[in-house]
């Protein structure tokens, strides 16, 4: 059945634009739009992923991130502090001048661990995150 189909206008920055441009190019789409609902697709296919991360859990969330926006490393030691009985390990690593690369080995509820994913997620200024996660003693 043909769905209705609503218009809508975003603004985004002109890099992340040719950037999607090159890859729905690369990936043969037919149109700009074809790609961007392609993508939203996958963000609420990670989105309902992420909801069913419950039950005891590791979790490996990698981010990367400019370390000058403003606000931005306090904003994100105070989650890891909120979230600090879950933390394993923390792993810093300074990519280049400006841009960090942070991995967190959280163990504990799968919901707590979706927790600090979405609220690091919510960052202005945080890229890339991923999240990982596993259960102990699951066979693959
Ligand atoms: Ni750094």
């Amino acid at each position: 059945m043909e769905q209705d189909l609503s218009r809508i206008g975003v603004s985004l920055p002109e890099n992340l634009l040719g950037k999607f441009d090159e890859i729905i190019t690369k990936r043969g789409y037919s149109s700009r739009s074809e790609g961007i609902r392609d993508a939203i697709r996958g963000y609420i296919r990670y989105y309902d992923w992420m909801s069913e991360v419950q039950g005891e859990r590791i979790g490996i969330l990698s981010m990367t991130y400019d370390h000058s926006q403003r606000g931005l490393v306090t904003s994100l030691l105070d989650i890891e502090h909120d979230y600090s009985a879950i933390t394993r390990s923390a792993v810093h690593v300074h990519i280049s001048h400006d841009e960090c690369m942070e991995v967190l080995i959280l163990n504990g509820e799968g919901k707590e661990i979706k927790a600090v994913a979405e609220r690091i997620i919510a960052l202005k200024g945080i890229k890339n995150v991923k999240l990982t996660t596993i259960r102990p003693g699951e066979e693959l």
